[in-house]
Parts: structure tokens; C-alpha cells; sequence
């Protein structure tokens, strides 16, 4: 093993998803789930995603998320690595507003399922909060913290000013 134990691992296929990936790291810590965020690259570094996985399940690692846009392959080959649940989150990209990175994710053929999350900021904030829902099933600290997020979301609503 080379690193700390985490519950779960946000990898993302290069440094340039970091901007939408942060938000998923800012929720993770928010809702108390250890985790670590890596940019792996599954079609340059496939040697090194391989090693990651092996070392984050020897970490305790529960839940994978992967994020990419594009091709967006890096989801599915995580899950073709690892029997835990992984977690896709499509990227904007730069040719068809990350419908090709959606597309790519959700239609994983039958058999290594990837849950696919909404392409960009929203799939990347959903991706920490489902990975806490998961884990708060056995973890009661995590329950709460989702518990208590759902109370100030719904207290956020509630909280906008009316029309007359
Ligand atoms: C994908 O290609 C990455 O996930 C990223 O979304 C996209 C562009 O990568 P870079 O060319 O910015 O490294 O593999």
C-alpha cells in the first residue's frame, strides 16, 4: 500500500477536469468521506491506473468514481478493474458539449454496469453525494452529515424570495 485509507477514489482522466472534479472533493469532504482525487489517464497511463486500483482497494476503497470527457473510456475500464460500485461523471468536452462523454458512460454494455451521473458540475456534485448516500449505510456519520444537507437544501428553497 502507498497512501492513507479512503472510502472512496474521484479519479479523473487529466489535470483539466480538476475544475469540474473540485466540486466533487469540496462535497466528499463536506459530508466527512475520506478520499483521495487522482488524474489517471485509462488510454495513456493504463499500467499506473491499474496499480491504482489494486492499491486503493488494499486501502479500503469502497466506492470509485471516475470522471472524463470525450471517449470518456475511464469509468469503464475502472469498473472492468474492480468489483466495487463506480460512479461516472461525463465532462463538458469540447465538441458536443459532453454528450459524447455521457453516451460513452451510460451505454456500458451489459455486465460491468457504470452508474452514470450528469454531464459536468451536477454530475460531479451528485457523484460525492449518491457515493455518501452509499456509505451512509453503514457508516451513521455519514448518514447524518447527508442528513443534515438535504435539511439545508430544502431550507435553501424555501428561503427564495416569492413573487407577488
Ligand atoms: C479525457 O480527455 C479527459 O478526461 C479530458 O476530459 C479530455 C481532455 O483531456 P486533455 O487533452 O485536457 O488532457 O481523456
Amino acid at each position: 500500500m502507498t497512501g492513507k485509507p479512503i472510502d472512496v477514489a474521484v479519479l479523473m482522466g487529466s489535470p483539466s477536469d480538476w475544475e469540474t472534479m473540485q466540486h466533487t472533493s469540496t462535497m466528499l469532504d463536506s459530508m466527512g468521506v475520506a478520499h483521495e482525487c487522482r488524474a489517471i489517464s485509462a488510454h495513456r497511463q493504463p499500467g499506473q491506473l491499474h496499480a491504482f486500483i489494486t492499491d486503493a482497494e488494499a486501502r479500503g476503497t469502497k466506492i470509485f468514481i471516475g470522471a472524463a470527457g470525450g471517449a470518456a473510456h475511464l469509468p469503464g475500464v475502472i469498473a472492468s478493474l474492480t468489483q466495487r460500485p463506480v460512479l461516472g461523471v461525463p465532462m463538458l468536452g469540447w465538441a458536443t458539449e459532453g454528450l459524447d462523454a455521457l453516451l460513452s458512460i451510460a451505454q456500458m454494455p451489459a455486465g460491468v454496469p457504470v452508474g452514470a451521473l450528469a454531464i459536468g458540475k451536477a454530475g460531479a456534485k451528485n457523484a460525492a453525494i449518491l457515493a455518501a448516500q452509499i456509505l451512509a449505510i453503514s457508516q451513521p456519520a455519514v448518514a447524518a452529515k447527508v442528513k443534515a444537507f438535504r435539511a439545508a437544501q430544502a431550507e435553501a428553497v424555501t428561503l427564495l424570495p416569492s413573487k407577488s
